[in-house]
């Protein structure tokens, strides 16, 4: 049996005592973190979410409390009295602000046993994310779990007070909706009380934060969950939580600049970093153009090189052909990689396959020649037009996709990501915001073969784009702008369409005929139809920013609870199957699952 509290309370918490405290008699409560047992002395690292304490068991203080300290075990929950000493001068531990004292037990308390935990409590341990992600109770009992959740609450409180302060309002949406497009599938919720009929869990509050516009409430913010059934990967869940932000009365510039005001202050008062301000901007363009990627990493160079001009008459057929289809050649030069084996080269073609690239031409640059297989195809004047463009120096080594635009860049780019990485071109320490700007305004799907809003439908197209919606869609473009750090998309938005003429032109544009997006947002039609002001905002992915500042690799890093891979939780089982009588409740009958 363990003890309860009795008349026992607190003093301190595990990381406050220090050689200014020796000779005070105090309570600590906590875990055991390690006990040693030292020749009859037994050393407990009592541990709380501060930090750690040394406690002591001696014979000599007392014979009895010593005696049953021997059943002390790893992660046991012990509440101790006792008073605040020296360490023996051998002993001190200058790396811990608790390392040059340790309290000498005169009374405890075993509040709680504990099992052996399946992994320790440290931070580098082996176990894998399936048991940590089953115990997630223990896993976050380890400090860097620990301290990336504090880190998170610090940013979700540094929020808060920076939109307060700038007369944002914090008001709440709700779950139970209709289907909000941001172009994932939807999580449904069945009615019991409208048997047959479903409510979507939002993907995002973006109609009702537009609706707050629409009501006068100027400026809103929530830091809300968002739900999206969709693949996942290391920065996507299935719910997550957005900073959502929504202003009246503004353009792409008050965005902008409140956004990196926001992000200034969480960087400085959770990091206690400086950001570097204006924060630079790109257009889409230029970002896929130099990059491949609408989210680049712009911490190191490597740009990417157009050669479609120099090569669509050459020889070479997989670049010619490429080029007569309509696609693109680019290059991309990996700087000094002429060393690089023929292996290494396949594995980097094995990985530009994973983005669809049917192959990769390269040539290493030697003093005189091209080693390549496929030098031969072109002439000295292209090859003088390639060694310009790509800035071809000897020691280069250079790799080339031919293909549909789309995949060369997607090809390139994570190409290029992986160099940066592989070739130690990234200043880790550093944190670089882009601006990505003026984003297509819609998107050709190949697999449902129509177009798709590359936003969401509710983003206004650029005003002298107006007249291009119906005839040649895929030329314009949106108010939208992504907030891109180090690589990775962490926020995206966009001034709104706040007429509803317009919103019908773009609802058109995306082939919906008037029945259907009356249907289906006439409450928001007839909302724009009475005074809806200028408005727009953003949506900041709260998981990855933090993610980014806890200099994780993934998201489930900085959530308490995260699902896994195909969504689902290991701790409490979810989803799980149901109960016939719920399901006949829900007016429900489950089809034979076959997969
Ligand atoms: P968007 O769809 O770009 O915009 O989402 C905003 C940001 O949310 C993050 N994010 C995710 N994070 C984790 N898991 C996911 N599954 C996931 N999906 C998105 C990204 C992204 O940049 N309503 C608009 C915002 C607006 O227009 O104001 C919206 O939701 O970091
Ligand atoms: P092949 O004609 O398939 O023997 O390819 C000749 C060279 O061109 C090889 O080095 C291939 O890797 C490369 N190659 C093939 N397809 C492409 C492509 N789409 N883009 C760039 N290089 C390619």
């Amino acid at each position: 049996m363990s003890d309860q509290l009795g008349s026992m309370r607190r003093t301190h918490h595990c990381w406050e005592l220090d050689a200014g405290d020796v000779d005070k008699e105090v309570v600590l409560m906590g875990w055991v973190h390690r006990r040693r047992d030292h020749g009859g002395v037994i050393f407990v690292d009592l541990r709380d979410r501060e930090g750690i304490t040394q406690v002591v068991f001696n014979p000599k203080v007392d014979k009895k409390i010593h005696a049953k300290a021997h059943a002390i075990r790893n992660e046991y929950v012990l509440a101790v009295r006792g008073k605040v000493e020296n360490r023996p001068a051998d002993m001190i531990n200058t790396k811990l602000k608790t390392g040059e004292i340790e309290v000498a037990v005169t009374e405890f308390r075993l509040l709680n046993k504990a099992n052996t935990p399946p992994f320790l409590i440290e931070d580098e341990i082996d176990a894998s994310e399936t048991i940590r992600l089953k115990y997630r109770h223990l896993d976050l009992r380890r400090p860097e779990m620990q301290k990336n959740l504090v880190l998170r609450h610090r940013t979700t409180a540094a929020v808060r007070e920076y939109l307060n302060r700038n007369g944002f309002l914090d008001l709440e949406t709700p779950f139970l909706t209709r289907s909000t497009p941001e172009g994932a599938r939807d999580y449904l919720v069945p009615s019991r009380v409208n048997p047959g009929q479903f409510y979507a869990l939002p993907q995002s509050p973006q109609i009702f934060k537009q609706l707050f516009m629409i009501s006068g409430f100027d400026r809103y913010y929530q830091i809300v969950r968002c739900f999206r059934d969709e693949d996942l990967r290391a920065d996507r869940q299935p719910e997550f939580t957005q900073i959502d932000i929504e202003m009246s009365f503004v353009g792409e510039d008050d965005v902008m600049n409140l956004t990196e005001g926001m992000m200034a202050r969480l960087f400085k008062r959770v990091l206690g970093v400086k950001l570097k301000r204006p924060f630079s901007q790109l257009t889409y363009e230029e970002a896929v153009g130099r990059y491949g990627l609408d989210k680049p990493d712009t911490r190191f160079g490597l740009e990417l090189k157009d050669i479609s001009d120099i090569v669509a008459g050459s020889s070479f057929k997989v670049f010619a052909n490429a080029v007569k289809k309509g696609g693109i050649v680019k290059a991309l030069n990996a700087k000094g990689c002429i060393d690089f084996s023929r292996k290494e080269i396949d594995d980097l073609i094995d990985l530009v396959s994973v983005y669809r690239a049917k192959g990769m031409a390269w040539i290493k640059v030697k003093e005189n020649e091209w080693q390549s297989p496929i030098t031969k195809f072109f002439s000295d004047a292209e090859k003088e037009a390639l060694a310009e463009r790509i800035e071809m120096e000897t020691g280069d080594l250079i790799f080339f996709v031919a293909d549909q635009p789309k995949i060369v860049n997607e090809a390139l780019g994570y190409l290029r990501n992986h160099l940066g990485k592989i070739l130690g071109l990234i200043d880790a320490n550093e944190y670089r915001f882009l601006w990505v700007t003026r984003f297509p305004m819609f998107e050709y799907d190949e697999t449902e073969k129509r177009l798709q809003a590359l936003h969401h439908p509710f983003t206004s197209p650029l005003e002298e784009d107006y007249g291009r919606l119906a005839k040649e869609p895929l030329a314009v473009k949106s108010r939208a702008y992504d907030l891109v750090l180090n690589g990775f998309e962490i926020g995206g938005g966009s001034i709104r369409i706040h007429q509803r003429s317009l919103q019908e032109k773009v609802f058109e544009a995306l082939n919906m005929d008037r029945k259907t997006y009356e249907d289906k947002f006439g409450f928001l039609l007839d909302a724009l139809d009475s005074g809806a002001p200028p408005h727009g905002g953003i949506a900041i992915g709260f998981d990855r920013l933090v993610m980014l500042m806890c200099a994780e690799s993934s998201i489930r890093d900085v959530i308490a609870f995260p699902k896994t891979q195909k969504a689902a939780c290991l701790l409490t089982e979810a989803p799980a199957e149901t109960s016939k009588a719920q399901l006949d409740e829900l007016y429900l009958k489950l089809k034979p699952i076959t997969k």
